[in-house]
């Protein structure tokens, strides 16, 4: 049997904690505003998780969800991948508990991490599988409890995150449908950018570590900043010149919901209009690599993607790590 050329995006769903943290309730209890949050940031509120909230959860809920919309049974499945830098635990792989909850006997399961490019890299690796044969199908699962990892006294990034999963269902297709193109890339020059150094293998977690705070996320956000524009835009004129179009053949740009002003720049470096881009930060944050799969989730469903439609994906997180698809929409 040849293998198929395409791997089409068959299902998608989502996840979120119930709980929601307003900008307000922060500033509650930190030297911030709802003022200073929204102009500098875009965010207005996240989702947190509460202790029954775990990766593996929402991720199951988001992976279910997408393969209840495919249709497919969750026998059918050959692959799942779990894209977080939150897992539930060191080891085993989410992915492997993720399979368990789901009941998907048949497939092999991994975690994927590239922080907040975790989804776009998912979306590499998983579509390679389908389009080389070794997989029929394959759910890509982007799941992070970015907040396990937040200093809550820390203004500088406790205000940018939120919790949440996103995911979708990649099928075997004849048609030209799903991946076009995409291309990932890494700066581990940049590793400290944005990290969390204590509770691997490099420190480990100590009563000392702990004390002074090291199992948290810092961050050059400034740095960051700058790094990602230039990330996200080189990576998708790459992405949509691979794909043998142009910027005006892109109906819709889903890109990594860290920080509006980021962007708003990308906007105006590839010259594309913000309406062209989708934004739903104010609602839920930076949830990592969740982020583009959940605002692919609502664009979708708020009617902004049609079939036929290139939609252009972009992200960028800590690694630091970068990358674009660019994809036909239609399952
Ligand atoms: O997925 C990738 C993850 N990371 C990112 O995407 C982060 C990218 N970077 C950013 O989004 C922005 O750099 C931030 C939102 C993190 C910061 O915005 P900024 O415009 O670069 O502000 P800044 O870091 O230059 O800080 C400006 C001021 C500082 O005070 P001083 O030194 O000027 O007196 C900060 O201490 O704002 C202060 N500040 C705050 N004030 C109120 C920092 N955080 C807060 C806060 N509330 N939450």
């Amino acid at each position: 049997m040849s293998s198929p050329r395409y791997a089409a995006i068959a299902g998608w769903g989502m996840a979120v904690p119930r709980r929601v943290v307003t900008n307000d309730e922060l500033a509650q209890r930190l030297d911030t505003s709802d003022e200073w949050i929204r102009t500098r940031t875009g965010i207005a509120q996240r989702h947190v998780a509460g202790p029954d909230e775990f990766t593996s959860v929402l991720a199951a809920r988001a992976g279910r969800e997408a393969l209840e919309r495919a249709g497919m049974a969750p026998e059918a499945v050959d692959t799942v991948i779990v894209a977080t830098c939150t897992p539930d635990r060191p080891f085993p792989a989410t992915a492997c508990t993720v399979q368990a909850a789901l009941g998907m006997p048949r497939a092999g399961a991994f975690d994927l991490a590239a922080a907040c490019s975790g989804f776009v890299y998912g979306l590499s690796v998983g579509s390679a599988l389908v389009q080389s044969g070794m997989s029929r199908s394959v759910l890509l699962i982007a799941a992070d409890i970015f907040t396990h990892l937040i200093d809550w006294n820390d203004r500088n990034t406790c205000v940018l995150f939120g919790d949440g999963a996103g995911a979708v269902v990649l099928r075997a297709s004849e048609q030209p449908l799903g991946l076009l193109s995409s291309n990932i890339g890494a700066w581990g020059e940049g590793e400290t950018l944005m990290a969390v150094d204590a509770g691997g293998t490099l420190l480990p977690a100590t009563p000392a570590l702990l004390e002074e705070r090291r199992q948290y996320v810092y961050m050059n956000g400034r740095e960051i900043f700058k790094h990602a524009v230039r990330g996200m835009c080189e990576s998708s004129e790459r992405a949509v010149a691979d794909a043998g179009l142009t910027m005006d053949d892109v109906a819709l740009v889903v890109p990594h919901q860290a920080n509006v002003r980021i962007i708003e720049a990308v906007a105006k470096r590839l010259e594309l209009p913000m309406e062209r881009f989708f934004v739903n930060l104010d609602r839920y944050g930076n949830t990592s690599a969740a982020s583009v799969p959940i605002a692919l989730y609502e664009a979708v469903q708020q009617g902004r993607v049609h079939a036929g439609d290139h939609v252009l994906l972009t992200a960028f997180g800590g690694g630091l790590t970068w990358g674009s698809a660019l994809i036909r929409w239609g399952a």
